[in-house]
């Protein structure tokens, strides 16, 4: 389905249904993240907000951007803080709601709905400070390989929503290509169990100083 009509319907039960890849990121974001010190970030894909209110704790300003009103209604409704903008948009469009120099770029489980990575990774390149960081979480490629897809049931039917698979090599091609380089990469298990498929991959791209 379409991704925007798809999250759109699933902004009711994204909060609410067992989903083992929503929360094992929110463990994977906030481990990347905790020594990290940044002011103004922009969040790519907020969703329901789910990171939003962690990152608001530790930033100065956060502008969380999603295309689905549906999802920022909700994480509208969860969030009063006075420094978070919500912004809706195609984040694959320029970014003009973009504030200049942030010091860091979040991306939580949403490149899996991206086809052309070059279209936001030279957006996150050009809006970040000298030396800025950009955090990617997304479902580890290993687990698309074997058929892992965003889906969610709407009365009782499966809902498979649009997604395309990013190997580990265009991640890192295309933050090169826009003056990103890989300082971090960590792959998160199910229970911590090292033996089976990781289910996130994250990473931690900074800008050239
Ligand atoms: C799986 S949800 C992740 C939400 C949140 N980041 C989280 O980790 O729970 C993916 C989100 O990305 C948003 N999204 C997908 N493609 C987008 C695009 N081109 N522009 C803006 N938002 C987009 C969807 O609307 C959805 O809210």
């Amino acid at each position: 389905m379409n991704v925007q009509t798809a999250y759109n319907a699933w902004a009711d039960t994204y909060d609410t249904v067992a989903n083992r890849t929503r929360d094992l990121e929110a463990v994977a974001i906030r481990q990347l993240l905790a020594e990290v010190p940044f002011s103004e970030v922009i969040e790519l894909g907020c969703g329901t907000g789910k990171n939003t209110e962690w990152l608001a704790a530790k930033a100065a300003q956060v502008t969380a951007v999603d295309f689905s009103a549906e999802m920022l209604a909700r994480a509208q409704a969860k969030l009063a803080s006075a420094n978070v903008r919500f912004q809706p948009a195609d984040v694959t469009q320029p970014w003009r709601w973009a504030p200049p120099a942030v010091d860091l770029v979040t991306c939580s489980l949403m490149l899996e709905h991206i086809p052309d990575l070059s279209a936001v990774f030279q957006q996150c390149g050009r809006a970040l400070r000298p030396s800025g960081l950009l955090y990617v979480g997304e479902l580890h490629p290993f687990k698309q390989y074997l058929g892992s897809k965003a889906r969610y049931l709407a009365d009782g039917t499966e809902v498979t929503v649009e997604c395309h698979t990013h190997h580990l090599s265009d991640y890192l091609a295309a933050a090169l290509a826009h003056g990103l380089q890989c300082v971090e990469l960590r792959e998160f298990f199910d229970a911590d169990d090292c033996r089976g498929v990781p289910r996130i991959i994250s990473f931690l791209f900074q800008k050239k100083a």
